[in-house]
């Protein structure tokens, strides 16, 4: 089968971490006899310089009919008038494809503590999973809108919008280790009394999944008090996006975290998590390794092979034990050499 992959650069350090990671998809793909169709789309700010439109019709039409989607990252200060910003489309593009799932890993590798700004008794062995609800809540609810006077964001959610999130967040422990932390802000929030009541009526289908219902404050608490302790995260669209860059500098840097989103329809995106750093963009500085990482997870999740994810994943993890660094943790390496040094071993 002859894959068909869509490349989103973007803006700002997007298309520094995207480009090397295609270089590696290049060569794992052929070491691996995997047969992958590339096409490179404009989107976000980029597409809005040369479309006036961050998602133009023609790059939604490529990522429709793609199997994956590799997305660096969008934004900058130079679109924040726009009446359309890079963000929109991102929004635009996880709601047309029905991305409604988003996984956001959080791994402290053993010999790699030292990165952590915890101490590194407390944050060794961390391993866990964020499941981020991607197409509902205080994103998308109506009525939204911007007066002179007033400002109305809704926070809506069906119960179908959680029973799905839910069973993607049980099956997801189910195979992993059978713990589940369910977050919401039960106490204040009525779309959290609905997540909370689904939330149990969907645990009976997997009774051998223990579930912990958490406060999103006190989460986020516990998530640098006992981060080895929680192993899947389930939670609500900003909730998700809040609490994952809290959780992805546990392991030392915003430029580690992968993710991927997936729906019914097929097609996923796989995305670091972080943005598109205005800050160090074109300095060739940025951490690829939440780019990379998120190219590991295509291996495993799109093209299903597990060899060849943890063949690049074990290179990742090993350049950052080595102390072989981006300066976000501490080293001189700039993102070239981290993605010569990846090219090199493979
Ligand atoms: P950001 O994630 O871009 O950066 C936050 C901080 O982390 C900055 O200091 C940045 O230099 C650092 N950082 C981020 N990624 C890094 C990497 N790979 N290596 C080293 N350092 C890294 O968040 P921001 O500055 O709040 O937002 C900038 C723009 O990005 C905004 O327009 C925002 O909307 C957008 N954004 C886009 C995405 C996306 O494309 N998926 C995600 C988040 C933010
Ligand atoms: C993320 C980003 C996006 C989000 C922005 C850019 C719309 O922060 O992917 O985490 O809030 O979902
Ligand atoms: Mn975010």
């Amino acid at each position: 089968m002859t894959y068909q992959i869509t490349a989103l650069p973007g803006d700002g350090i997007g298309p520094e971490i995207l480009s090397g990671t295609l270089q590696i998809l290049e060569k794992l793909s052929k070491k691996y006899h995997i047969d992958y169709n590339l096409e490179t789309y404009d989107f976000g700010g980029a597409a809005i310089d040369n479309y006036g439109d961050p998602l133009p019709t023609s790059t939604l039409e490529a990522c429709e009919k793609s199997d994956a989607i590799l997305l660096g990252a969008i934004g900058g200060p130079k679109w924040n008038d726009h009446p359309k910003r890079p963000e929109a489309g991102l929004l635009a593009l996880r709601k047309n494809l029905e991305l409604y799932a988003n996984l956001r890993p959080t791994k402290v590798v053993e010999g790699a503590t030292r990165f952590s700004p915890l101490k590194e008794e407390r944050v060794a062995g961390t391993d866990f999973v964020i499941v981020r609800e991607l197409t509902g809540g205080l994103y998308f609810g109506e009525p939204k809108k911007l007066e002179e006077n007033q400002a109305i964001d809704s926070l809506t959610y069906t119960k179908d919008e959680i029973e799905r999130i839910a069973h993607a967040a049980f099956q997801l422990a189910e195979n992993r280790n059978n713990k589940l932390a369910s977050v919401d802000k039960e106490n204040v929030l009525a779309s959290s009394k609905l997540w909370r009541q689904t939330i149990n009526k969907v645990s009976e289908n997997y009774p051998n999944v223990e579930v912990e219902h958490l406060l999103v404050d006190a989460c986020s608490m516990h998530l640098i008090t006992r981060p080895t302790q929680f192993d899947v995260i389930v939670t609500e669209n900003l909730f998700g996006d809040i609490l994952s860059d809290e959780a992805s500098v546990i392991p030392g840097s915003l430029g580690l975290s992968p993710s991927v989103s997936y729906g019914q329809k097929g097609t996923k995106l796989y995305e670091p998590i972080h943005g598109s750093a205005p800050d160090i963009a074109g300095k060739n500085i940025a951490n690829p390794t939440g780019m990379v990482l998120s190219l590991a997870m295509c291996f495993r999740e799109t093209f299903n092979q597990n060899e060849a994810a943890d063949e690049l994943e074990n290179i990742v993890y090993q350049l950052i034990k080595d102390g072989i660094t981006t300066p976000d943790l501490g080293g001189k390496a700039s993102t070239e050499d981290i993605f010569n040094q990846i090219l090199q071993q493979l």
